[in-house]
């Protein structure tokens, strides 16, 4: 069980695996996340699902290098396996025929917009992506994205591929050409989301946002990862991880993700210490 069957870079610092976990593979749903630990004494992560194969019983998971724990995964090697995974978390996207949905990636918030798009896609709405990310080599799964969207908008901050400019201004050109959304869906890093709800809000266009905050148990007990939304103490593992973007108090959000930056440096550092380098070479490697 959870074996690393691939392994590989989408660019720099950015890794994908596909895992054996057929339970995991068969009960996820879009918009659903796992919680992992790599090795016997490790921590416990969050990780979205970013695809999945229920017949072969995988699960695609993609992540960036930014911890210890996301440094110590980028070691692992196909064959190698995880110590437990745990999931479906949280709740499923709620999927309908809205129209003309909207979905907005940045960076690696890619990864888990793309099941909800192909949710989105599968049921029957008109679907406009725009995937960007701050420069070319970042940008990840376009491919992916460009088969379950009608139109595919891809958007580099410096210009370096497709459009120049924020994923921002890219949805404020779609709504300037009088194009009619009826939802928009954002993930990327939360000053992103919070400018994407900025834009929607000032169209009035409903817009759901993905969360991210620090969780340990993934299951409502601890209270790791409280958030506040509509003034309202919610857990971003159970009542999430999407909410209402216009209610979220991104603020908030942003103060609480940054409580451990030191210990997260000093734990980061230490494995860099000891740690000799990759077990394997990465195909692709970047
Ligand atoms: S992660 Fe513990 S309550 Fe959500």
């Amino acid at each position: 069980m959870f074996e690393i069957l691939e392994i590989g870079r989408l660019g720099p610092g950015v890794n994908r695996a596909v895992i054996s976990a057929p339970d995991i593979a068969r009960a996820h749903r879009p918009g659903q996340f796992i919680i992992l630990r790599a090795h016997e004494n490790g921590e416990r992560i969050p990780l979205t699902v970013a695809d999945k194969d229920v017949d072969k019983g995988t699960i695609t998971l993609v992540w960036q290098e930014v911890g210890t724990t996301t440094y110590y995964l980028g070691t692992m090697c196909p064959g190698d396996r995880l110590q437990d995974l745990c999931g479906p978390l949280g709740k499923p996207t709620h999927l309908e025929k809205f129209g003309t949905v909207v979905g907005i990636g940045g960076g690696i918030g890619v990864a888990p917009l793309h099941p909800i798009t192909k949710g989105m896609y599968d049921a029957g709405n008109h679907v406009i992506s725009i995937v960007g990310a701050r420069t070319e080599g970042l940008l990840i799964m376009t491919d992916d994205m460009k088969k379950i969207s009608h139109e595919l908008l891809i958007s580099t901050d410096d210009g370096s591929f497709g459009i120049h400019g924020f994923v921002t201004q890219v949805l404020q050109s779609i709504i300037d050409r009088g194009t009619k959304i009826d939802l928009c869906v954002a993930i990327g890093p939360v000053p992103m989301m919070r400018a994407v709800v900025n834009v929607s809000r000032a169209a009035n266009i409903p817009t759901v946002v993905s969360l991210n905050p620090i969780m340990v148990d993934g299951t409502g007990m601890c209270g790791a990862c409280r958030v506040e939304v509509a003034g309202k103490t919610m857990f971003g593992c159970v009542d999430g991880p999407e909410f209402n973007g216009f209610d979220v108090d991104f603020d908030l959000l942003m103060k609480r993700l940054a409580m451990y930056k030191g210990p997260e440096l000093i734990s980061l550092n230490k494995f860099r210490d000891t740690e000799r380098g990759c077990k394997c070479t990465i195909p692709g490697g970047a």
